[in-house]
């Protein structure tokens, strides 16, 4: 039977006591971790979000009736316990914040019973992650996910602390909005007031944070909740929380400042690293022709060389082809590792052809200086020697190369890099590398579309000494785009926004939006901007991403209370679900039977 808390306040939680506070009276309260009944003296671990804490009962000091209840607690109940602090009359227990103290029991109430958890409450669980999800409110008790959700808490105190400090305005944007098929799937919401027409929950809250610039508001951030309708991966959720920020009368310069001395703040505060300021910059070509990605993970080296130039006269078709069709030919040295077996190294081609390599070729370099390799019997010993030399490799190494057009080169490249140097265990742990990526390109061909469509997004301005470009090159104009990474992850990105009204017709022209289109979908944005629109900028950090960094989580799931899976559903409510009849009808909704 569940008892009253009337008459009883908590005093602390259970790992705020130490060695301080030995001899004050307390009482705590929380769940029971374990029970030991020793005959005449019970043990129980008490836990709370702080840590355990050890309570002792014996019948002398709390009388018949709490012994009584306390050898009927079991794992999960909740209780209320008052007593007094003493030094723990066993050995002390060295991995235990509490370690050295216990609480002797004067007093027991039992506020709620418990039914056996469908899996043990502990660190380290080893419960498969459904049926963790499907009782996510007995898995956010657990421990290591507590201290995540504690984390991503204080990320969030710290960060809306820092923006006010700098003069950033909290400012709540709409979820119900118009939905702007640019960049991922919208989720749709039905209108029920507006028969056949729909909401969409925003992507992120763009247009409307360029509208309080608009408006004056100079400097707003906001903890937004986004919504993408797009595949999830280990990083990504169908909703998930941007740390947003805008701000106007600044360029580039000013809106990095900033967030380079938040991101200080933040894991100064929380993971105590200290981040050298400024951060590293890499242009965005630099980034690809170095690491072929555009979020470079520098925490270890093995860079990728261009060799076109070595290889131009050499008869490999492979090589030669790709060369006469503009391509390159590109190689990742892999240090000490020429004597990897030719399995392994099987592995790392079909590896390199999941990534829509056709190939990749290799040449190991014997401790005696001689070739193996999937090529060498099409090149002279001195192509060989300047292929090599070029890579800057040595006895000992093994080489590996990829040769088509360039974009694929960087990702095949781009990818192998990171899958060697994880299973050669090259990453530091502890390392924390953030850089800028700067100039990305503003625009990208989408074969399927058969146009331009905006990398970043339309409003993002282009590089000034681009400008002209736009007319004769758009693929090579740049633009004011950077983005935060930190170890390999993309932790966030930003843009000086077009607002020039000149600049933006032009950027939808070449986007393919007839005018009456762009008007359609941006109206409201363009209108706006006709009366008196200041120059802004902004970015937004995935907060999910930063936070799984600060506490070392693989999974995006971990630091969200409640996350959905792969399938974009959430295990524990069942969402989505189908709803009533009567719900469809009054949004005059009807749904189509799925075609066997
Ligand atoms: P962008 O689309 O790059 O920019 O998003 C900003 C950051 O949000 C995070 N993010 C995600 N996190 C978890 N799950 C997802 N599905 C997901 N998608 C994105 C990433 C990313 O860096 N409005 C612009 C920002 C701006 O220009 O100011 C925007 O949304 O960490
Ligand atoms: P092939 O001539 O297709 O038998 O390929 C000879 C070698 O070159 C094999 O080791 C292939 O894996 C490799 N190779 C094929 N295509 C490419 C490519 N585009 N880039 C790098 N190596 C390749």
């Amino acid at each position: 039977m569940a008892e009253s808390m009337t008459g009883l306040k908590r005093s602390h939680r259970c790992a705020e006591l130490s060695e301080g506070n030995i001899g004050q009276e307390v009482t705590v309260m929380g769940w029971v971790q374990k029970s030991r009944n020793k005959g005449g003296i019970i043990f129980v671990d008490l836990r709370d979000r702080t840590g355990i804490l050890q309570l002792i009962f014996e019948e002398n000091d709390c009388g018949a009736e709490s012994f009584g209840k306390a050898e009927r607690l079991r794992s999960e109940f909740v209780i209320a316990v008052t007593g007094q602090v003493e030094a723990r009359s066993g050995a002390a227990n060295p991995n235990l914040k509490t370690g050295a103290i216990e609480v002797r029991a004067k007093g027991l109430r039992i506020l709620a019973e418990s039914e056996t958890p469908p899996f043990p409450i502990e660190e380290n669980s080893k419960t498969k992650e459904e049926l963790r999800l499907k009782y996510r409110y007995l898995d956010l008790r657990r421990p290591d996910i507590q201290r995540n959700i504690m984390t991503r808490s204080q990320a969030a105190i710290l960060t809306r602390a820092f923006l006010a400090e700098e003069g950033f305005l909290e400012i709540e944007t709409p979820t119900l909005i118009k939905s702007t098929p640019e960049g991922a799937r919208d989720y749709l919401v039905p209108s029920r007031v507006h028969p056949g027409s729909f909401y969409a929950l925003p992507q992120s809250p763009q247009l409307f944070k360029q509208l309080l610039m608009c408006s004056g508001y100079d400097r707003y951030f906001q903890l937004a909740r986004c919504y993408r309708d797009e595949d999830l991966r280990a990083d990504r959720q169908p909703e998930f929380t941007q740390i947003d920020m805008e701000l106007s009368f600044v360029n580039e310069e000013d809106v990095m400042e900033v967030n380079e001395r938040l991101i200080q703040r933040l894991f100064k505060e929380i993971c105590n690293v200290d981040i050298a300021l400024p951060l590293p910059r890499l242009t965005w070509k630099e980034a690809m022709e170095r690491f072929g990605s555009d979020k470079p993970d520098m925490r270890f080296g093995m860079e990728l060389k261009d060799v076109s130039q070595a290889v131009r006269d050499c008869e490999f078709a492979v090589f030669k082809g790709a060369l006469e069709q503009g391509g390159s030919v590109r190689g990742l040295c892999v240090e000490g590792q020429a004597g990897m077996p030719r399995k392994k190294i099987d592995a790392l081609v079909e590896f390199a052809k999941g990534y829509g390599a056709k190939g990749l070729a290799y040449l190991a370099i014997q401790p005696d200086g001689s070739y193996k390799s999937s090529f060498a019997k099409f090149m002279t010993p001195e192509q060989l020697a300047a292929l090599v030399d070029a890579m800057g490799g040595k006895a000992g190494d093994l080489l590996l190369f990829a040769a088509d057009k360039n974009d694929l080169v960087f990702n095949v490249l781009g990818a192998l890099r990171l899958e060697v140097a994880r299973q050669l265990d090259m990453i530091p742990k502890d390392s924390w590398k953030f850089l800028w990526v700067t100039e990305f390109p503003l625009l990208e061909y989408s074969e399927e579309e058969d146009r331009y469509v905006a990398k970043h997004h339309p409003f993002t301005m282009p590089m000034d000494e681009d400008l002209a470009l736009l007319d004769t090159d758009p693929g090579a104009v740049r633009a004011k785009a950077y983005d935060i990474v930190l170890n390999g992850t993309e932790l966030g990105g930003g843009s000086v926004r077009i607002h020039q009204a000149d600049i933006q017709s032009k950027m939808f022209e070449v986007l393919g939006f007839t005018p009456e289109r762009a008007n359609e979908q941006f109206g409201f944005l363009l209108e706006a901007f006709k009366y008196g629109v200041p120059p802004h900028a902004g970015l937004a950090y995935g907060l999910d991403r930063v936070v799984m960094w600060m506490v070392g989580a693989d999974s995006i799931r971990d630091v969200i209370a409640f996350p959905k899976v792969k399938d974009a559903s959430c295990l524990m409510s069942e969402a989505p679900a189908p709803v009533d009849e009567k719900q469809l009808e009054e949004l005059g909704i009807a749904v189509a039977e799925e075609e066997e």
